[in-house]
């Protein structure tokens, strides 16, 4: 028998190399403390329901409960690893071993060091907690719980950097500027009106971020490996426990569900193209051309050559950073697009692309928000701007043509003949 938790089949010990090309754990460690509320609630239940003996139930929760509170220290979460029931977080770290418990590479993923730790500690009654629950419905359970959080966290930064934003457009909010289209100029427009289209973006952005998070707030747990289990589980109340309100209605969708990642990654690769819009303008209107804001040293960088250079870094990598989170949508949806039902193991790459999609977004809401701290609109040249290019009024001119009868085509080609300096203009 191979000394895996699953090793009751196998002869033989597998390869050194494809037990670390198998392994997650360096992954998703960061679901730790996500793991550990779940098997709480998954064993309090087996308890209720009298599917495991009282006794070793106990031994399991005050197991789980001590590792909860030790990993919650150690992440730095003092406060909160004192209290009974502490809520989860994500563990940010590159070790495998963040708590040290001596976890390895060999453990293969959270899930199973997580309950190798705890038989260290309680002995073979942690053998009881995995009844009636796989990791297929574990993992999807904890992504669920994680997602939620995520969703949470980007609507509260996105709607943070909508909130600066509408303290910088009050700086100014009737101030003439040039529109553009075409990146031509257009028509007068205010700092207001070009300020608010951003925060029209983020406030839908931050709608989106919402959505996903009541959609992702559904439990898959019960659902076992893809077809529920032969025990009485009570899926509601564990539920209920975790704090989501529903529970998948079909046990092979709860485990091959992956939507509400990719709709939250598809969520942040559109919030990402409104960052990096906004960006692009922030950087054409820093230059010595537009002029229309000026940086504080404090958001600018320098050029190691190029004394003179004041560069806006910032919202350069910004719209940078776009094609990784498209990236990662796009390597969700491929690596769903073919799974046959129900769980695949293909299915653990999505870690890597729905973190990195994620982080980038949050790191790219909060940077921008520092960036935009340092941004001083020059609301002079702006108005400037305006009145040094006659034409830009060509269209109110044509307007009030219109308003003393003549028809608007023929009003257009009177002010289009106007500027070229024919016709008495
Ligand atoms: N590490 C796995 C993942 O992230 C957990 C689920 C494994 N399930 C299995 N049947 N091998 O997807």
């Amino acid at each position: 028998m191979s000394g895996a938790l699953w090793g009751g089949r196998f002869e033989e010990e597998p390869l050194e190399a494809l037990v670390a090309f198998g392994a997650s754990l360096p992954v998703d460690v960061r679901l730790a403390l996500y793991d550990l509320r779940g098997s709480l609630a998954h064993i309090r239940m087996l308890k209720r329901q009298g599917i495991v003996p009282a006794g070793a139930a106990e031994r399991i929760e005050a197991g789980l409960r001590t590792m909860l509170r030790e990993a919650w220290a150690a992440i730095g979460g003092a406060a909160a690893a004192g209290t009974a029931d502490p809520a989860p977080a994500p563990v940010r770290t590159s070790s495998v071993d963040p708590f040290g418990w001596g976890w390895r590479l060999a453990d293969e993923d959270v899930h199973m060091a997580i309950e190798r730790t705890l038989a260290e500690r309680i002995g073979p009654d942690a053998g009881w907690l995995h009844t009636g629950r796989s990791r297929n419905d574990q993992v999807a359970l904890d992504m669920h719980l994680y997602a939620v959080d995520v969703a949470a966290a980007l609507e509260k930064a996105v709607e943070g950097l909508r909130q600066r934003l509408e303290v910088l457009a009050a700086r100014g909010p009737d101030a003439p500027m040039p529109g553009y289209t075409h990146l031509q100029r257009a028509q007068p427009v205010t700092w207001g009106t070009h300020l608010g289209a951003y925060q029209e973006m983020f406030r839908r952005d931050a709608e989106r971020f919402r959505a996903c998070c009541e959609r992702a707030a559904v439990s898959p747990l019960g659902a076992g490996a893809l077809a529920g289990s032969s025990f009485p589980l009570d899926r509601a109340s564990v539920a209920a426990e975790l704090g989501l309100p529903a529970v998948y209605a079909n046990t092979m969708d709860a485990v091959a569900d992956r939507d509400f990642l990719v709709e939250i990654a598809a969520a942040c690769a559109l919030c990402m193209v409104h960052l990096s819009r906004l960006a692009e303008e922030l950087v054409l209107w820093a230059t010595a051309e537009f002029g229309f804001i000026r940086l504080s040293d404090r958001v600018a960088t320098g050029s190691s050559m190029m004394p003179q250079k004041k560069n806006p870094d910032p919202a350069e990598l910004i719209r940078g950073k776009c094609g990784r989170v498209f990236g990662d949508l796009q390597a969700l949806l491929v690596l769903l697009k073919g799974l046959p039902l129900a769980y695949n193991k293909d299915m653990q790459e999505d870690k890597p692309a729905f973190f990195d999609a994620t982080d980038t977004t949050l790191a790219c809401l909060d940077a921008m928000d520092a960036f935009l701290s340092g941004v001083e609109p020059d609301l002079e040249r702006m108005r400037a701007a305006v009145e040094a290019d006659p034409s830009i009024h060509a269209t109110r001119m044509a307007e009030d043509l219109v308003r003393q009868g003549v028809p608007f085509r023929e009003a257009h080609a009177q002010v289009g003949r106007r500027l070229r300096g024919v016709d008495g203009g």
